[in-house]
């Protein structure tokens, strides 16, 4: 079973920085998952909040916030002081990253931009995901499955995962093979091995979210699960 560093090591440094991304090449860890945000000036930076308020030294939506305005906030401090002045990322930097250390990518399409932002972003991301490296495996998934599907068409070459919040609707099958999703993305705290079973009889693969405990894991591994997202990848004995 593959484990999929959830926001980078976040265990071990602040989410979605360039020191979580490090701590995730220098572990050996070969697959990322992260989130991508788009500021007010039309940039792609990676984020998993909506607001900035958690994890910087400053308040606002990101939406709402020119790059120019979120590099000036420490996004490291909050975690420990020895990750202070860690800036934001954004996503042109991580390609970069990626192509010279060559790991697997999860991005996640967040859900809260405004409908007449929306094709600007999705125009962006396909941009970017084009200077990939064909020796990089990609998924995208999301919450939201309208986006995916728009997605699918401006990218059909990407592999997409449906993320999935609490319960698995029953017609989670029908939802996934609509949009041509090869991933399934559960909630772990809901999931059933039945549940599971079905998916992957139905030829979908199933990477489930997120798993910080190993006995966990360990049972996921036998109901043939292919990934897992956790902030402790690195732990070898899952
Ligand atoms: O993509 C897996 C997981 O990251 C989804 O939840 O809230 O951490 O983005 P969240
Ligand atoms: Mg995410």
């Amino acid at each position: 079973m593959k484990k999929i560093a959830h926001r980078g090591i976040s265990a071990q440094a602040p989410e979605n920085t360039r020191a979580a991304f490090k701590k995730m090449v220098a572990l050996n860890v070969e697959w990322l998952e992260t989130d991508i945000d788009m500021t007010s000036d039309g940039e792609l930076i990676l984020i998993h909040d909506d607001k900035v308020d958690r994890v910087s030294n400053g308040s606002g939506s990101v939406n709402d916030m020119t790059l120019i305005e979120l590099q000036k906030l420490d996004f490291g401090r909050w975690f420990s002081e020895a990750y202070a002045n860690e800036r934001i990322v954004t996503l042109k930097w991580l390609i970069d990253f990626i192509n010279h250390y060559q790991f697997n990518v999860n991005f996640e399409l967040k859900t809260a931009l405004k409908s007449d932002t929306q094709h600007a972003y999705l125009t962006s991301v396909c941009q970017a995901l084009r200077q990939v490296s064909s020796k990089v495996e990609i998924i995208v998934s999301s919450f939201d499955m309208t986006l995916l599907q728009k997605f699918h068409v401006l990218m059909p070459s990407i592999q997409l995962g449906v993320l999935i919040e609490a319960q698995l609707p029953d017609n989670i099958v029908e939802i996934a093979k609509n949009i041509g999703a090869t991933y399934v993305h559960p909630d772990v705290t809901f999931l059933t091995k039945e549940q599971t079973h079905k998916l992957i009889d139905n030829h979908l693969q199933v990477n489930v979210w997120t798993v910080n405990d190993m006995i966990v894991a360990e049972k996921l591994e036998k109901w043939r699960v292919e990934a897992i997202f956790t902030d402790f990848p690195e732990v070898k004995a899952i």
